[in-house]
């Protein structure tokens, strides 16, 4: 009996230690399923880290449907939580997020005057394709959701598709898109409550990109894009500028290793800072998959500073502890 229950304490003991090891760590381009299981269903996300927790949030993909956003939560980046939908789509025919349209790269970010958590979203109108090109709007008082869906726009007038969300130090949060058919990428500085652009909206640059990530570090603002092929992958690109209304200066590609001139068969969505880690930094971005768009890819990556500039390395794997010492 005695020997029994060794047997057993060393089988759960091992067992522990083995899933504790595989799973703290990152496997770029791997299946990622949720704590029950399923495969993580949120691409073309953005993170938000409140208090101790992370929410990450994302499109909802049948094999090519939008079926609206959804939110999971974790304390440590590898084990996520589905907490449901965030975003539903209407079951109104008549609505501009009726089933059949598109709801793309959702961000959230929290308003601490209004206690509200914000979710921008390119929106476009079912059965329009992309032609509608409109920012959407969506708010809640949980970062879990459900949000209640408010509006969407053409920002100042501009057509907005690929898009992110940006909070600097001082509060101030910016919607940055791509415009003009995606030869534009502009930014817009958004209204004390985050619910609408101001008229503070000017072109960064007209390179013909999309997918903006950004980050700072030492009072300088980094930007990622990619270039517009739909879902093929393509050539990254690093912007810097000291100012986030520029002007930006290419740096070139950030990307290194195998297959690094198509961003390794990914497209940028954001980057996630890590909290009490200096100059700690996730690239994420993801790799799609046409044929099965729920089966698409997530591609996260430690970010280096090469001369102080961000580098994303392709590793197999990796763990936060490894990435960054400090
Ligand atoms: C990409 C864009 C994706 C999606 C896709 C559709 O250029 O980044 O978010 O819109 O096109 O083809």
């Amino acid at each position: 009996m005695k020997k029994l229950l060794i047997l057993l304490a060393s089988i759960t003991l091992f067992s522990g230690s083995s899933v504790a090891q595989t799973t703290r760590e990152f496997t770029p381009g791997e299946r990622w399923y949720d704590e029950k299981g399923e495969l993580i269903n949120a691409h073309g996300g953005g993170l938000l880290y409140t208090k101790g927790t992370y929410y990450w949030y994302g499109e909802i993909r049948g094999t090519s449907a939008s079926e609206g956003v959804s939110v999971y939560s974790s304390k440590d980046l590898h084990h996520w939580k589905n907490q449901g939908v965030a975003l539903a789509k209407s079951k109104d025919p008549s609505s501009e997020i009726a089933v059949g349209g598109l709801m793309e790269r959702p961000k959230v970010i929290y308003n601490p005057k209004t206690k509200k958590y914000v979710m921008w979203f390119h929106l476009e109108l079912p059965g329009k394709g992309y032609d509608a090109a409109r920012a959407g709007v969506a708010i809640s008082d949980k970062a879990t959701g459900p949000f209640t869906y408010l509006k969407s726009f053409r920002p100042n007038g501009h057509m907005s598709r690929d898009m992110t969300l940006y909070v600097d130090d001082d509060g101030s949060a910016y919607h940055v898109y791509s415009a003009r058919d995606n030869y534009d990428l502009r930014i817009a500085k958004l209204s004390d409550d985050f619910l609408s652009v101001t008229t503070q909206d000017s072109l960064l640059f007209s390179n013909h990109r999309e997918a903006p990530a950004l980050l700072k570090k030492d009072g300088k603002y980094y930007l990622i894009t990619s270039g517009c092929t739909g879902w093929k992958p393509n050539q990254a690109s690093l912007h810097v500028s000291e100012s986030l209304f520029g002007p930006w200066k290419l740096l070139g590609d950030p990307m290194k290793g195998p297959n690094a001139k198509l961003t390794f068969d990914g497209q940028s969505t954001y980057i996630q800072a890590i909290p009490g880690k200096k100059d700690a930094f996730i690239f994420i971005a993801d790799r799609w998959n046409p044929k099965d768009l729920k089966d698409s890819r997530y591609l996260w990556l430690p970010i280096r500073f090469e001369g102080g500039q961000p580098v994303v390395e392709w590793v197999d794997r990796w763990s936060i502890k490894s990435a960054f010492h400090n």
